[in-house]
């Protein structure tokens, strides 16, 4: 259909402005003021500014105008309209329709009906509720944010690699991966690995949790310098705001960097891709700014132009004791910093994103690098205001015989991660590398506080939207 975005109008006035286009898209509002009727409308190549439609009366007989215009004033209903491109004061640009005519049309029944509707409704509606600013805007962001991710990465010598999705070891150990099979339980078999050996793979198979390891193996194996980008699945009973099954993951591996190194790259990096939305999302950002989180803006303008905040686990530990605020999960040295003591540290005490490093080993996953404590591990996870935790990093344990170790220590069969143990016995180098959760970081950059409406279709512990 020959048609022109609107996006395109708005962008280029003076190019447009008393020239004959041809639009489509859905219409949002509809008002008739005698003798005029206005349409809004929107064809999502814009979040929330949409062309206004100005229809005279007068120039149609009654009849016409009740069999042809009127049925296009329906919240939801899609059309085409072709007509003149006018300056407006108020809109900018508006345009004089000379012809109309609908697409599809759209019952009273449509689910979203101009009265102000709450996200948990939205939530039902997943299909539809991307016609809503605010689930728009997130996709916008979201979008953007994506692109920005690739930007950074491409710009910087990295090389994008397709890992696995289907995978036979749990990268972080924590029995977070959802199997994969194509056989029906039968009770004939005897064995757990009977039963595996007549599954699809001849083997247990699951979705992978991280595509680390891979990663690792990429760069060690002579990429120097990779990233990642792809779902993640985690098959966690956590049914929080933060939380979902299957989420976005960013997951760059650098050679030759220790902790402190990643922990720059990982800190230029954020600041970057918020930059880029600052920047090409306007739009967007003041419709946040304004509906969503008062001083957003502000905000992300002072995370770009001042230092994160580095704290060690112990410090973090300290400066949690030492508070008045009642936890109700119990600090002490050797404790799993839940939400709680995660937002003190964020919200009330640095109030900007912090990273907290060295955490004692016992907490971490086997494959970060241990500290000559004894104690701790070089891992730290990048905490944001408002979100919590949204990078967990490390740098990698190079030394084989401690990696088996580590690995030991948790059971851990060593036979399905031959391939990976290689690259510390051929030219294994220090490196280092961070998984960033997309999701949460376009609740941070939106302020939009639940995870379940920045992904169209979220997945969460018992629940597909
Ligand atoms: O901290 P995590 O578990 O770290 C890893 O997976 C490492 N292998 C990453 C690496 O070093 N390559 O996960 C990394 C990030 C978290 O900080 C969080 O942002 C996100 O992934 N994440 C989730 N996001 C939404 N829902 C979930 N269930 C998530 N689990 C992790
Ligand atoms: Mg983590």
């Amino acid at each position: 259909m020959k048609h022109i975005d609107i996006s395109k109008l708005f962008s280029n006035v003076s190019d447009y402005v008393n020239q004959s286009v041809t639009v489509c898209g859905w219409v949002k509002t509809s008002a008739e003021v005698k003798p005029m009727t206005f349409i809004q409308l929107n064809d999502g190549t814009t979040s929330i500014k949409n062309l206004q439609l100005t229809i005279h009366q007068d120039k149609m007989s009654e009849e016409d105008y009740k069999s042809l215009i009127k049925p296009l004033l329906n919240f939801g209903v899609s059309l085409k309209a072709t007509g003149i491109v006018v300056p407006s004061e108020r809109n900018i640009i508006e345009l004089e329709v000379e012809s109309i005519e609908m697409l599809g049309d759209c019952p009273s029944s449509y689910p979203l009906q101009k009265k102000k509707t709450s996200v948990d409704f939205l939530r039902t509606i997943p299909h539809l509720r991307t016609r809503t600013n605010l689930i728009k805007t997130g996709m916008k962001i979201r979008s953007r944010l994506a692109y920005a991710v690739h930007s950074y990465f491409a710009g910087n010598g990295y090389t994008y690699v397709h890992t696995p999705i289907i995978t036979d070891s749990d990268c972080e150990g924590a029995g977070e991966m959802f199997r994969l099979t194509t056989q029906p339980w039968n009770a004939s078999y005897k064995t757990e690995e009977e039963y595996y050996r007549d599954d699809y793979f001849g083997q247990k198979a699951g979705l992978s949790v991280s595509c680390q390891l891979e990663g690792e193996m990429a760069a060690l194996g002579g990429l120097g310098r990779i990233y990642t980008f792809g779902p993640s699945f985690r098959a966690e009973k956590s049914d929080t705001p933060r939380h979902v099954a299957e989420f976005w993951h960013v997951e760059p591996e650098v050679c030759f960097v220790d902790i402190n190194e990643i922990m720059d790259i990982g800190e230029e990096f954020i600041k970057y891709v918020i930059k880029d939305v600052l920047d090409n999302c306007s739009e967007e950002m003041e419709f946040c700014n304004k509906f969503i989180e008062k001083g957003l803006l502000d905000k992300l303008n002072h995370v770009v132009s001042s230092d994160f905040a580095r704290i060690d686990y112990t410090e973090a530990v300290k400066i949690l004791e030492s508070s008045k605020h009642k936890f109700e999960y119990p600090v002490f040295w050797g404790c799993d910093l839940q939400t709680e003591h995660e937002r003190y540290l964020t919200d009330v005490h640095f109030k900007r994103p912090v990273f907290v490093v060295n955490y004692p080993k016992e907490l971490k996953a086997f494959y970060m690098k241990q500290n000559p404590d004894g104690k701790t591990v070089a891992a730290t996870d990048l905490l944001v205001p408002g979100v919590g935790e949204i990078i967990g990093c490390s740098e990698r344990e190079t030394d084989y015989d401690k990696l088996v170790e580590a690995m030991q220590a948790r059971n851990m069969p060593l036979e399905a991660y031959e391939k990976y143990l290689d690259t510390r016995k051929y030219g294994s180098v220090q490196h280092s590398g961070f998984g960033l959760g997309l999701d949460r970081l376009v609740m941070y950059v939106s302020g939009i506080s639940n995870i379940r409406d920045v992904l169209q279709f979220p997945r969460t512990y018992k629940k597909i939207y």
